[in-house]
């Protein structure tokens, strides 16, 4: 098994979530309600809005033993996710020498955290549910059934809706997780709670800087599309602008944010089409900029990460990374995803 597909984690110690909004509190009620419940949760809600933090605040206050295994669902080939989640026997199949326990095993009595869950092919899909409906499943070239005795978080930030209109999410599978459902609100729903997660991320950083209360006031207005990590990220890299100063200004958070949100079409043209301009750009020159400026936005607001960036602008993975190779950003992805690699 890759590490990139699933990791056996043991949560830290202490899983924070921040924030006094009514919304915070009801996230914190309902994970210390649904630790004390075996029925599977559904997280719902868009990148970054805190959906594995809640998964992992209901594990860690369990009295269960196992362990908490995050099972990335859009990463699993379809060919080994049989095997992957279920396990495989001994000779099953070509190179399969000694037998293996699945991803369901290995989170018995924990919590198996099926991330993702909205981009899973509809063959696994129907796999699941096959399980998940009989409680049991078999190690792949094994006749016996094992049960399953593991606690159930799936999540996904796709609209499941759409989702489930589309007909790219089995409403079958998606009724038998959906027993505990719980929508983290994105940040901008919630922005009485900036100040304080904010001051949180500072303090993870440099404990002795300040933010300064203008900065904070464009942190207020933002509407954070990357959400809590959006502004995680945003506080980690000021921290690194301001470097030898003792409060963060908002000339250390731009030109990520800005103040305003941009006035139309009009602005973001004129900028790329400037009356000054002796020699009139051409429509090439101009949509390859106007493509390269997008694509550093939709990378900044998720921290670099391609797969999410993807999600963000519409799009597959594998075409953003060609569009990230075509437009020599690798670096910045690099940078985003490693504020201190510079
Ligand atoms: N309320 C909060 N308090 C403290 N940290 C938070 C809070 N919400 C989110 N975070 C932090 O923000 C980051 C992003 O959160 P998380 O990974 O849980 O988002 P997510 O909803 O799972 O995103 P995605 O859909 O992209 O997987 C994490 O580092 C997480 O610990
Ligand atoms: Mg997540």
């Amino acid at each position: 098994m890759s590490q990139n597909q699933a990791l056996a984690l043991e949560p830290q110690p202490a899983h924070v979530l921040i924030g006094q909004s009514a919304h915070a509190q009801r996230l914190r009620t309902f994970a210390s309600q649904a630790a004390r419940v075996r029925h599977s949760v559904l997280l719902l809600g868009e990148t970054g809005s805190g959906k594995d933090l809640v998964a992992k605040m209901i594990h860690s206050q369990k009295t269960r033993s196992g362990q908490f295994v995050l099972v990335n669902c859009a990463a699993i080939p379809e060919a080994l996710f049989e095997s992957e989640l279920f396990g495989h026997g001994k000779g099953a199949f070509t190179g399969a020498q000694e037998s293996k326990p699945g991803l369901f095993e290995t989170a018995e009595h924990g919590t198996i955290f099926l991330n993702e869950i909205g981009e899973l092919p509809s063959a696994m899909q129907a796999k699941l549910l096959e399980a998940l409906e009989n409680g049991n499943y078999r190690r792949v070239g094994e006749v016996t059934g094992k049960t399953i005795k593991t606690r159930i978080i799936a999540a996904t930030n796709v609209n499941i809706k759409k989702a489930l209109s589309e007909g790219k999410m089995r409403s079958d599978l998606y009724h038998r997780i959906n027993v505990l459902p719980m929508t983290v609100p994105p940040l901008r729903e919630r922005r009485e709670d900036i100040p304080d997660l904010a001051n949180y991320f500072l303090r993870q950083e440099d404990d002795a800087k300040t933010i300064a209360p203008e900065t904070m006031a464009v942190f207020r207005k933002y509407e954070w599309p990357g959400n809590v990590r959006e502004l995680k990220n945003t506080v980690i890299r000021a921290v690194f602008n301001s470097n030898g100063e003792p409060s963060i200004g908002p000339e250390h958070v731009r030109p990520h944010l800005k103040e305003e949100p941009p006035q139309g079409n009009e602005n973001w043209v004129q900028r790329l089409v400037p009356n000054s301009q002796e020699k009139f750009p051409t429509f090439g020159a101009v949509t390859q900029a106007a493509e390269r400026e997008y694509l550093k936005e939709v990378l900044t607001r998720t921290g670099g990460n391609v797969k999410k960036a993807a999600q963000l602008a519409g799009t597959c993975y594998r075409k953003l990374l060609l569009e990230v190779q075509k437009h020599n950003l690798r670096d910045l992805v690099r940078e985003l995803r490693n504020p201190y690699s510079e």
